[in-house]
Order: C-alpha cells, then sequence, then structure tokens
C-alpha cells in the first residue's frame, strides 16, 4: 500500500526518536555509533541546511515520523578524476521497519534527485550502500530511472570516493549513481525539475 510523505525540517525531538529506533535496527546507516555523536552529527547537518549547503528533512506519514533523509555534497578532494565532472553530491534515505516496503523509498528518492539537480546543480547524485545490505541493493533496483552500480573493485568513476570510505567504515560498499545526463534523457526527467508541491519542506527545495 502506497503512502503519502509529508517533508519537513529535522527537529531536535526527531533525532531522539531515531536514536531510539537505530539501537533495534540492524541496517542502522549512520556511521556515528554514540548518541553524543550521532546528535552532532545531526546538529552540523541542520546547520549545513539552514545555510542551504545541504538538505536534512524529516518524513512524516500521517503525523508520524517515519524516517529522515539527507543530501550534501561530496568534498571535491574525496573524487579523484571525478571532481572534473562537476558537482557530486551524496544522498542518505532511512524508513524505521514499520515505514518500509510501503512505497515511500521513490518518493523519498524522487526528492532527493529533484534537489540534486534543481538546488545543487549535481552531476552525479550517489548514495554508498554496504555490499550486505541485499534490502536497500533490492530497493534501488526496483526504482524505474536509470543509474549505475559501482564496488571499488570496478575501479571506476567512484574507485577514489568508494576507497575513502570504506576505509573510514570498515566494510565494502556499492555506490549506486544517479547522472543528471542520463537522467535528462530518460523519459519522467520532468518529474526531477521541480520539487513536488505536496511537500511541506523548506522552499528553497
Ligand atoms: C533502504 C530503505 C530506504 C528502502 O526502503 P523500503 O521501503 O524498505 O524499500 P522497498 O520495500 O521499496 O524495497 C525493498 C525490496 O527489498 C526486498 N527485500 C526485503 N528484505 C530483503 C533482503 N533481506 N534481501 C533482499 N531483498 C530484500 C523487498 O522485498 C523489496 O523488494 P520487492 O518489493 O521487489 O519484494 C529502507 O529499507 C531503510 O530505510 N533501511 C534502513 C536504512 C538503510 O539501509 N538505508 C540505505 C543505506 S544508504
Amino acid at each position: 500500500m502506497n503512502v503519502e510523505p509529508v517533508f519537513r525540517p529535522l527537529e531536535t525531538e526527531d533525532t531522539e526518536h531515531l536514536w531510539e529506533a537505530a539501537a533495534k535496527d540492524a541496517d542502522w546507516p549512520v556511521r556515528p555509533r554514540t548518541r553524543g555523536a550521532f546528535f552532532r552529527l545531526v546538529e552540523g547537518l541542520q546547520s549545513a541546511s539552514t545555510l542551504g549547503e545541504a538538505c536534512l528533512e524529516a518524513v512524516e506519514v500521517d503525523g508520524r515520523l517515519a524516517g529522515f533523509c539527507v543530501l550534501q555534497p561530496v568534498p571535491m578532494s574525496h573524487l579523484g578524476p571525478l571532481a572534473e565532472e562537476g558537482t557530486v553530491v551524496e544522498g542518505g534515505t532511512y524508513l524505521t521497519p514499520w515505514a518500509r516496503g510501503r512505497g515511500l523509498n521513490a518518493q523519498i528518492k524522487e526528492r532527493l534527485l529533484a534537489a540534486a539537480w534543481v538546488r545543487f546543480a549535481a552531476a552525479w547524485c550517489v548514495f554508498l550502500v554496504p555490499c550486505d545490505n541485499r534490502r536497500a541493493l533490492a530497493a534501488f533496483a526496483r526504482l524505474p530511472w536509470p543509474h549505475q552500480v559501482e564496488s571499488a573493485r570496478d575501479n571506476g568513476r567512484f574507485a577514489a570516493l568508494l576507497r575513502r570510505r570504506e576505509w573510514e567504515e570498515g566494510h565494502p560498499l556499492a555506490a549506486v549513481a544517479f547522472s543528471r545526463d542520463s537522467l535528462s534523457q530518460a523519459a519522467g526527467y520532468a518529474l526531477f525539475r521541480r520539487p513536488k508541491s505536496r511537500s511541506s519542506g523548506p522552499a528553497k527545495w
């Protein structure tokens, strides 16, 4: 059953709820493993969001916190030769277990991709997913938009970023990457030109 999400700024109270959900969740994708580090990370993202340097939003369904999504530019020095192709933004999504399998993922990814092209004029939007997170990889495979999946072993476009992040995180990652150019040739690109009006997020998205 598909549900209609509402996007809104992430509040400190949400951070507390998300941290509680994380404690019970093997698929928690966020690096900080302590409460203090997680709160500091969110505070940094909230400030960056206010300054227009990142996007961080809570996802709500029927007035209940369902998760959050985030988008931020990758520092050029982390990209290797890929930096020559333009801005690369990294996206992330977390849905609490009750909110999974309800069609929210595609709606969130659509919003993040719109922000990547419209807000950041990015050439690429990439998601770094642990290779053993089969559900997240299967969820990307179901999305209707063209994308590529790369591992560090492929020694491809995202090799420098993957190697750096694998070193930081200590496990193999897959780069799931959407390019503005290939999406502009795909039918349905119009979807990404403007964020959806149903969103309650900041107008600058
Ligand atoms: C990743 C995430 C956003 C995807 O949203 P979702 O609502 O769960 O995704 P969907 O239900 O649309 O798709 C998941 C698919 O994986 C399948 N799946 C579920 N568990 C699976 C498993 N263990 N192995 C393989 N596939 C699995 C589902 O059946 C579904 O495919 P189907 O509908 O074709 O059957 C959500 O699961 C989540 O927030 N997970 C925790 C955080 C995370 O992993 N974030 C991504 C890291 S960047």
